[in-house]
């Protein structure tokens, strides 16, 4: 018997920004995702930390932004950068021919988010966005669930983000966590409002609340440059809002980091039974934070089985798909219109509660496709 050997070209990928979530990006696009993506080289404003991140995971070049941009070889540039940098960088990415893949926020503003888009339009690119962790096995199973009626109608959710506001064994950068864009709503409204999409659709109206408690507050992470020193608050601190999703469900979201703790909490409610989601921050179902429950008429609760793959943290499964839908021509789930209507959603909070009234979004889109049942070891097609 002959055997048969099909190689096929990976999607080579360069790397923006190697802080400190581009660990593990580049431990999952070398070590999870390898069959599709090569990271080519990676680029930092700081070149000592381009070389780290090189080193320690065999990746060829260590360069400039600049010189990354010059990679012919470069088909899908990962943007990790801080979030003021994401929508320049997403636009020079376009403009040298590549595809982007950016971390959340998306932008700062819909002008820059609906920019990357046109550019991207124009040049007959993709752009896809993060959090992916709804492609993980929690939301998945948690999608599969619902579009099978395991809770019939879903009507309402519930989301709460509670996080510390003291930085203590945090991020070393803890200090930009109290600008726009690492506030509760820009850094950690994206995994609830993408899971709730996923879930839920898309959503028609939001109105909300922005406080603060603080005006400053004092970094108390010893490893963190700015320890000690007392910040300026620049974004709300202390946000509760309220989702209309064009299905007729509605959502209420609190989120705040005004005290201590990590209190993740995600619920949805259906005519026949109340869901339990995984915390959306992690891929799959973490003891402590949430694990997958749905209690049913009779009040009976039980924790369900995952249908999905990736468990883990599979930070990096977005750009994985992104490489897929390269090769086949499909969209990209993790998309940059999933995160334009998550933009809208967030700024459209903000704007409700200074303008005391709801917010009717310009925005839509379509529930990203679920992942399909029975994939190989680690791949996304079947
Ligand atoms: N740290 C986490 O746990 C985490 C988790 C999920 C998502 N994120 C997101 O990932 C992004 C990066 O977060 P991080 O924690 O790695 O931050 P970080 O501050 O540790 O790293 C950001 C890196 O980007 C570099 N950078 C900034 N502007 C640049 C530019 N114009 N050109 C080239 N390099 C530039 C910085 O020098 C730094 O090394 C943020 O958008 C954040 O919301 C972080």
């Amino acid at each position: 018997m002959i055997g048969w050997v099909i190689r096929v070209d990976k999607v080579k990928v360069g790397i923006i920004g190697c802080g400190m979530i581009s660990s593990i990006y580049l431990k999952n696009c070398t070590q999870v995702f390898q069959h599709i993506l090569e990271v080519a080289a990676c680029a930092d404003l700081v070149p000592e930390l381009a070389r780290k991140r090189a080193e320690e995971f065999n990746v060829p070049v260590a360069c400039t932004v600049d010189e990354l941009l010059a990679n012919a070889e470069i088909q899908i540039v990962l943007n990790l950068t801080a979030p003021a940098a994401h929508a320049e960088i997403n636009r020079k990415v376009l403009l040298a021919g590549k595809h982007v893949y950016t971390e959340k926020p998306f932008a700062l503003t819909r002008q820059d988010a609906s920019e990357v888009l046109s550019v991207a339009e124009a040049h007959g690119l993709l752009v896809g966005c993060a959090p992916d962790t709804f492609l993980g096995a929690g939301l998945q199973t948690c999608r599969k669930l619902i579009d099978e009626g395991w809770i019939g109608v879903p009507y309402a959710a519930n989301a709460t983000i509670i996080m510390g506001n003291s930085g203590d064994g945090m991020h070393p950068n803890f200090h930009n966590f109290f600008k726009l864009g690492g506030d509760p709503i820009m850094d950690m409204g994206p995994y609830y409002f993408t899971a709730l999409i996923h879930l839920l659709g898309p959503v028609r109206r939001v109105t909300g609340s922005a406080q603060q408690l603080h005006n400053e507050i004092k970094i108390q992470n010893p490893q963190s440059p700015r320890f000690g020193d007392k910040v300026p608050v620049e974004a709300p601190t202390n946000v509760a809002a309220v989702l209309d999703f064009q299905s007729g469900a509605v959502a209420s979201v609190q989120a705040a980091k005004e005290s201590f703790g990590y209190k993740p909490r995600l619920e949805i409610f259906g005519t026949e039974g109340n869901m339990t989601v995984p915390d959306p921050n992690f891929f799959g179902p973490v003891p402590g934070l949430g694990l997958l429950t749905i209690q049913k008429r009779n009040g009976e609760s039980k924790e369900l089985p995952l249908s999905h793959g990736f468990s883990e943290d599979s930070r990096g499964i977005g750009v994985a798909d992104m490489a897929y839908a390269i090769r086949s021509g499909r969209g990209n789930r993790a998309s940059g219109r999933l995160a334009e209507h998550v933009l809208d959603i967030s700024l459209g909070i903000f704007e409700a509660s200074t303008s005391d009234k709801h917010v009717i979004l310009q925005t839509s889109v379509e529930r990203p496709d679920p992942l399909p049942l029975g994939l190989k070891y680690n791949r996304l097609e079947v």
